[in-house]
């Protein structure tokens, strides 16, 4: 194993989301969830790791990891806990947290939708309400309005793809109503709502730099039968295309136009926003609830504790196509793997940046990179088994210790990449786990 160093700058640190991390909100869609007993082994979003108390100190932790960024969400249910009604102390909590980090040197990239909303919002039929988009960028301007003198970067909406597959495809998020239609109609509102979001940020900050996050999973097969390469086009299409032509360039494709209007062409990103896990086979199939496709695992690789293959090349694959594509900046937003003995988690980031460092040696501007996360936390419907962490959480006694990928992640930040020396001191003892989910 060889170490590298990266040939132009780039900012390394981690990434949040409110619900996953804060505790104590119940005006979320999430904790309604919980409380109706479908997240895993009866667990609740309630505790979090309890931020909302101890973010002086998470920010202490942040600034002892060397984070040069730190990707975090506001949450909407706080905000705006009753439509139209605005939280101003809130607000001030959220501007005195992003204030700390701004002393510390840190640079905030805050994100306005991840996941979780009020539950007056999806009461209303969240983003299957033809007024949502409206809705949403009144809660953006509130924001904006009030974090314009700290806050430059943002990102609109986490994930599209994956938040409206877990609510209208699979059903494993709230409201757990699943449609096809549903999807598709999601889909053309959050184009339009990050769109007027991305005016309205502009508007307020006209240097203000605002994308989407993407999730971008690398679709692969095994065979290239006709069958297999219709089924990639069609699940690459429903899955990413759908939201970048519209997100990045205001084109609907079809159904979209159908259930939305008023999306005019243009360019509304000014960076590319990619979160990357993994690789998934797909191959064809009957079902419509999935689209005509199936996605599978590939076997005979190596694994994280939630079963997802560990592929690095996807993250180099998916950025080269994106980037070919839209020629902007890009921004990995998130990578990261669930590994609650620590014992992968050191060789993941190192290969994933190998990865990041040899696009950068190509001329791909490269940006920044965050990690999921800086703590373990409320991994969704999953619950808090999932250790995403590069610090450890005791839930029963909400303490944190950095783990040893944590110390070597810093070493990196504080060396622009790896040494000899921190691959004997870190990556000598590691074995990758083949666990299953
Ligand atoms: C992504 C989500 C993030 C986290 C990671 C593991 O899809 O954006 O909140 O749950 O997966």
């Amino acid at each position: 194993m060889k170490g590298f160093s990266f040939s132009k700058d780039i900012l390394l640190g981690s990434a949040t989301a409110s619900v996953q991390i804060e505790g104590g909100d119940k005006n979320n869609n999430w904790y309604r969830w919980s409380e109706r007993g479908k997240i895993a082994n009866g667990e609740s979003s309630i505790g979090g790791c309890d931020h909302w108390r101890l973010f002086k100190e998470d920010i202490e932790l942040i600034k002892e990891l060397k984070q040069e960024t730190y990707r975090m969400s506001v949450e909407w249910a706080r905000i705006e806990p009753v439509q139209g009604q605005f939280n101003k102390v809130a607000m001030d909590r959220y501007r005195e947290e992003i204030q700390l980090l701004i002393d510390a040197g840190i640079i905030p990239l805050v994100t306005l939708h991840h996941f979780s909303e009020p539950i007056w919002f999806e009461d209303m039929g969240s983003w299957n309400n033809k007024k949502s988009p409206e809705i949403f960028e009144k809660f953006t301007e509130y924001v904006v309005e009030n974090l314009k003198d700290l806050v430059e970067d943002w990102a609109t909406i986490n994930e599209p793809n994956v938040y409206l597959q877990g609510r209208s495809l699979e059903g494993n998020f709230p409201p757990g109503k699943t449609s096809t239609i549903d999807y598709f109609k999601g889909a053309g509102n959050l184009i339009k709502g990050h769109i007027l979001a991305y005016k309205k940020i502009h508007e307020v900050i006209p240097k203000a730099k605002v994308g989407v996050v993407l999730h971008y999973a690398y679709f692969d097969s095994k065979d290239n039968k006709t069958g297999t390469r219709i089924a990639k086009k069609i699940v690459k299409r429903n899955f990413h295309e759908i939201f970048l032509k519209g997100m990045f360039e205001g084109k609907l494709l079809f159904p979209l136009g159908l259930f939305v209007k008023g999306v005019k062409l243009g360019d509304y990103c000014d960076y590319i926003g990619i979160n990357y896990y993994s690789r998934h086979g797909v191959k064809s199939s009957r079902k419509i609830s999935m689209l005509f496709t199936e996605i599978y695992v590939f076997e005979n690789s190596k694994y994280n504790d939630l079963g997802w293959e560990i592929y690095p090349e996807g993250l180099s694959k998916g950025i080269e196509e994106l980037y070919y594509q839209y020629r902007l900046p890009v921004w990995i937003t998130e990578n990261g793997t669930p590994d609650h003995k620590d014992k992968f988690r050191g060789k993941f980031i190192f290969d994933h940046l190998r990865e990041v460092s040899k696009l950068l040696d190509k001329g791909i501007p490269i940006e920044r990179y965050y990690h999921w996360s800086i703590m373990d936390n409320f991994e969704w419907d999953l619950g808090y088994s999932p250790r995403f962490g590069l610090v450890e959480i005791d839930y029963s006694s909400m303490e944190r210790k950095i783990r040893k990928s944590g110390e070597f992640y810093r070493e990196i930040i504080e060396n622009n990449g790896v040494t000899q020396e921190m691959i004997e001191k870190y990556l000598k003892v590691e074995s990758e786990n083949e666990n299953r989910r």
